[in-house]
């Protein structure tokens, strides 16, 4: 058996293993590897981006949602949500705000509202881009056609996030109702990515039924999709799903795939996500320290943020954007890294 330390080293070299070395890797691992990929994951982080960390701000502009995967807090069938959608206004005064914190790109997020026309999304798309054109402008609003996904680039969209929750068909069912398809999923991204939008994709960490195997096989869609983003988190419950008395996800392994992920794609954006944030008060230090560069802090208005909760005891859902703005910069100060306001353009290898 190959020793996890001389796979971690192929993986760096070749930015790749394959898919019995990733199994391998992810169900041998012991703490002391872990720490080798972070250094490594660390350091090809430092050689890409410095000690730099980028920020988007998040708007969560509405928690109405069509679907109804089992995982998720916001599902339709959740009917202790209070719904809510921002207004155009409330959108734009989110930006403003954020503008003045120093933030270069917005995330448009939501859940699938069907309110929603392809003209309004339109609309606000391009407020924002006439406000504020020297943002970025992400969204992250969910399945859509390819007509749709063109008219909101040609709008002004740069980018897009879009996680694939998992590549592996029985457990995508697993995670899913009938009426959601990973083939749709990937063909979604697929058509994102050939718009010419910066895609980002990713899963959740320990979502029931998960394995290893399930693990090595994201590992290789998003390698072979090569993304410009990747987000991961571990699962946390929900207490209104049908999932709520499903364990959580591991820290552990969520920092280690972030390590791995680094190495697979040096130049990538990877953010320490609200989830690593939530499950380990010192989560998103550890994410960063691992090999991620982007933090999301929420721009959404306070008397909204409770109600978008995926997963139980979500951070921040009590502070303002300026008091989230701050406390990040601080907590990246006592790592030894900095903020950066910038928008943070994936910058492809040459
Ligand atoms: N725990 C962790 N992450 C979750 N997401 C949804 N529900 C949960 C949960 N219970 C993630 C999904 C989705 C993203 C917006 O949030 O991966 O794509
Ligand atoms: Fe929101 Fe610290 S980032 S309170």
């Amino acid at each position: 058996m190959p020793n996890m330390k001389s796979l971690i080293d192929t993986l760096e070299i070749k930015g790749t293993l394959s898919k019995e070395e990733f199994v391998e890797l992810l169900s041998g691992y012991t703490e002391e590897d872990t720490e080798y990929a972070r250094e490594k994951a660390a350091k090809t982080a430092n050689q890409y981006f410095d000690n730099k960390v980028y920020t988007r701000g998040l708007i969560e502009f509405t928690n109405y949602c069509k679907n109804d995967c089992y995982y998720c807090g916001i599902r339709r069938s959740n009917t202790n949500v209070v719904r809510y959608r921002l207004s155009d206004e409330d959108i734009l005064s989110c930006c403003e705000q954020g503008y003045e914190l120093g933030f270069r790109t917005f995330v448009l997020q939501g859940g699938e509202d069907l309110r929603y026309s392809d003209e309004d999304m339109i609309r606000i798309i391009s407020s924002i881009k006439k406000n504020y054109p020297d943002c970025a402008l992400t969204l992250s609003i969910g399945e859509k056609s390819y007509d749709s996904y063109l008219a909101f680039y040609k709008a002004g969209a740069d980018r897009y996030l879009l996680r694939h929750e998992t590549a592996n068909e029985e457990h995508y069912r697993k995670l899913h109702p009938a009426s959601l398809s990973l083939q749709v999923r990937k063909q979604c991204l697929r058509d994102l990515k050939a718009i010419g939008y910066q895609v980002g994709t990713g899963f959740m960490v320990g979502s029931p039924y998960q394995t290893a195997d399930n693990l090595a096989e994201d590992l290789l869609f998003i390698k072979e999709l090569s993304p410009a983003m990747v987000g991961i988190g571990p699962y946390l419950p929900h207490h209104d799903t049908p999932f709520a008395e499903e364990k959580q996800g591991s820290m552990e392994l969520t920092l280690f795939l972030i390590s791995i992920l680094r190495l697979m794609i040096p130049n990538a954006l990877i953010p320490a996500t609200t989830a690593l944030g939530t499950i380990h008060p010192l989560g998103r230090e550890k994410g960063i320290m691992s090999g991620a560069n982007v933090v999301m802090p929420n721009l959404s208005p306070v008397s909204v943020r409770k109600q978008y909760e995926l997963y139980d005891n979500k951070i921040c859902t009590g502070e303002e954007a300026a008091e989230c703005r701050f406390c990040l910069q601080n907590r990246m100060h006592q790592i030894g890294y900095e903020i950066v306001t910038a928008r943070g353009d994936f910058v492809p290898l040459q």
